[in-house]
């Protein structure tokens, strides 16, 4: 197997995972990482050299960044293994309608292995703005729970997130 990963990272939580997916393939028997690094022109020029590609991406109202749906375009005839964070978590079928929305946009002929995501920490700005609109409506659950959703994922990805994430992906590829 020769497996590239391609990321899109803002923050950094995403580039986590990667990290750890590039940790957990290193060394396996058969397995050659032809390359490591972001999505865009380099990860493309990569592309020809391996049949499967682990893309990452940080969730981007609901879907992946411009970049990421860049490259899915470009997996045709490649197994495909997709990771990603999210700042909403605590429930899995977030996370599966979003792997579900981005898988849609890999085309027919890639070979869609599986996917695994996680909670990520969001920049202090949007705990700022849950503020205000909390001054402006005291008391209101809803923006409550989106303070304790900002405040939870805080300690986002973890070292249970990574762990599941790489164990997620070894599976998917057949290497463990
Ligand atoms: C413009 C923007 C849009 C976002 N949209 C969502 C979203 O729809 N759902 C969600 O759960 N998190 C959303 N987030 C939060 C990020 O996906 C989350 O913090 C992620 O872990 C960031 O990953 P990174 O550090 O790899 O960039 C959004 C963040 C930004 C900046």
């Amino acid at each position: 197997m020769q497996y590239l990963i391609a990321t899109s990272s803002k923050t950094g939580n995403t580039r986590q995972l990667a990290d750890a997916l590039a940790a957990a393939l290193a060394g396996r028997e058969g397995a050659t990482c032809v390359y490591n690094g972001s999505a865009g022109p380099e990860a493309a020029a990569a592309l020809p050299q391996a049949d499967t590609a682990l893309v990452g991406f940080w969730c981007d109202k609901g879907t992946c960044p411009p970049d990421t749906a860049e490259l899915l375009a470009q997996l045709g005839g490649k197994r495909v293994f997709l990771f990603g964070t999210a700042g909403f978590g605590g429930a899995p079928e977030y996370f599966d309608r979003i792997l579900d929305t981005v898988r849609a946009q890999l085309p027919a002929s890639a070979v869609y292995l599986g996917g695994a995501m996680c909670q990520g920490k969001m920049t202090p700005n949007v705990r700022t703005r849950y503020e205000a609109m909390l001054a402006e409506k005291p008391g209101d659950a809803r923006i409550q729970a989106m303070i304790d959703n900002f405040d939870a994922a805080l300690a986002h990805p973890d070292a249970r997130d990574l762990a599941a994430v790489a164990t997620a992906a070894q599976a998917a590829l057949g290497l463990c």
